[in-house]
């Protein structure tokens, strides 16, 4: 079978431009770490305020500039809405819904997952820089979506 010139030299950029896309995705996943949030655990969202953690939502610490943000997302707010924190501190947040999808990303931060019912969202920032960083939910959940909010205040 014969083959343009042109054609030939197309089809060596394809499967060059597809190599370093596959090789891009390699390099972010092996080396660079980078994933998708995967669900850190299981609950039941109708026994979410007699299961611990989220029994008893709120900030722990955890030592180490370490802390904990237990909150649970419901429609239409976050419960606690905000938490505070000294600078230089990581923030790890475990969140869950008692209702329906929602979502939490955090301004500043790559802090961003969803927060589905059923599963413990679980995502981790670090405040380097005093301020106020606002989170909102980022899935639209009804009525009063753009009403649910909160933010944590770096000092
Ligand atoms: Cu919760 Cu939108």
């Amino acid at each position: 079978m014969r083959i343009e010139t042109y054609e030939r030299m197309f089809m060596i950029l394809a499967a060059l431009m597809l190599a370093l896309g596959i090789v891009g995705i390699a390099i972010g996943a092996l080396v660079a770490g980078v994933h998708v949030p995967s669900p850190a655990g299981r609950v039941d969202p109708r026994a979410l305020s007699s299961t611990p953690p989220f029994d008893q939502p709120g900030l722990r610490d955890l030592g180490n500039s370490k802390y904990e943000a237990v909150i649970v997302a419901r429609a239409w707010q976050f419960q606690p809405n905000e938490i505070e924190v000294p600078v230089g501190s990581t923030v790890t947040f475990t969140l869950a819904s008692t209702d329906v999808i929602h979502g939490f990303v955090l301004a500043g931060t790559n802090a961003n997952v969803m927060v589905i019912p059923g599963q413990i969202a679980q995502v981790t920032a670090r405040f380097d820089q005093p301020g106020e960083y606002v989170w909102v939910c980022h899935e639209y959940c009804g009525f009063g979506h753009h009403q649910m909010y909160g933010k944590v205040v770096v000092r």
